[in-house]
């Protein structure tokens, strides 16, 4: 009998994005595009078991055994430091996590930098190693607005277009690193149901090199 896997979607775009991949890799479960409120889908014949988490909770879930699997942005891996195994790079979602402001916002170096950002721990790693001194000013979401309105001198965030920053007339000023998303299961899963979630890697790398050779051709 196949082991019943439990899987973490993060609630939106990327999250359907990445179901649809599951469901090109026999792990359909169709109910789950239905236009409806709820959050648990199953199907039995699939051996597999789908919620829609906040994407911030992604790894709560996982880390804690719940979901077996999930999806996360490495975002959410390098501010939150959960106890889980990332076992690959998905290669959606690609976005970066950068500094931005108006454009001298980082003139007077001297002075405490007051940060606004919803990733405190990414934002304080990444100017301790500068050593800067900082203030943050964690926000949980329209960032963009601190510095326009004097919150904040600069903010931490997700750039991914860069459409947000552009009509606010704000820059990106430094850039902190790359992001996509990342397949991670719970550590205790990953023992008992090891040959449910190696195949479903296994699927997913071929699958990833087979959209890079279409691409190439
Ligand atoms: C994210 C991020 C930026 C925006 C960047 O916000 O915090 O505001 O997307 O995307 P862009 O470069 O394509 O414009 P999100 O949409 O998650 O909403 P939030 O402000 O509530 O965090």
């Amino acid at each position: 009998m196949k082991q019943m896997l439990s899987i973490a979607l993060p609630k939106g775009r990327l999250g359907e994005s990445v179901y649809k991949i599951f469901e090109n890799i026999g792990l359909a479960c169709p109910e789950i595009l239905e236009n409806s409120r709820k959050l648990i889908f199953e199907n039995e014949e699939n051996a597999v078991r789908y919620f829609w988490a906040k994407p911030s909770d992604v790894a709560i879930y996982v880390e804690h055994g719940v979901a077996d699997i999930g999806i996360v942005g490495l975002d959410i891996l390098l501010e939150q430091k959960p106890d889980v195994f990332e076992l690959l790079d998905l290669e959606l979602g690609k976005c970066r996590i950068a500094v931005a402001g108006k454009k001298d916002a980082l003139k007077g170096a001297d002075r405490k930098l007051r940060v606004a950002t919803k990733y405190p721990a990414i934002a304080s790693s990444y100017y301790a190693e500068k050593s800067r001194e900082i203030e943050i000013i964690k926000l949980n979401g329209s960032i963009e607005l601190a510095p326009i309105i004097g919150l904040s001198d600069v903010i931490v965030d997700i750039v991914e277009t860069g459409k947000t920053l552009k009509e606010n007339k704000l820059f990106v000023l430094e850039e902190i690193c790359d992001i996509s998303a990342r397949l991670i299961a719970n550590r205790s899963s990953f023992r008992f149901k090891t040959e449910a979630i190696e195949n479903l890697c296994e699927n997913l790398r071929t699958r990833n090199s087979g959209v890079e050779k279409e691409k190439i051709q």
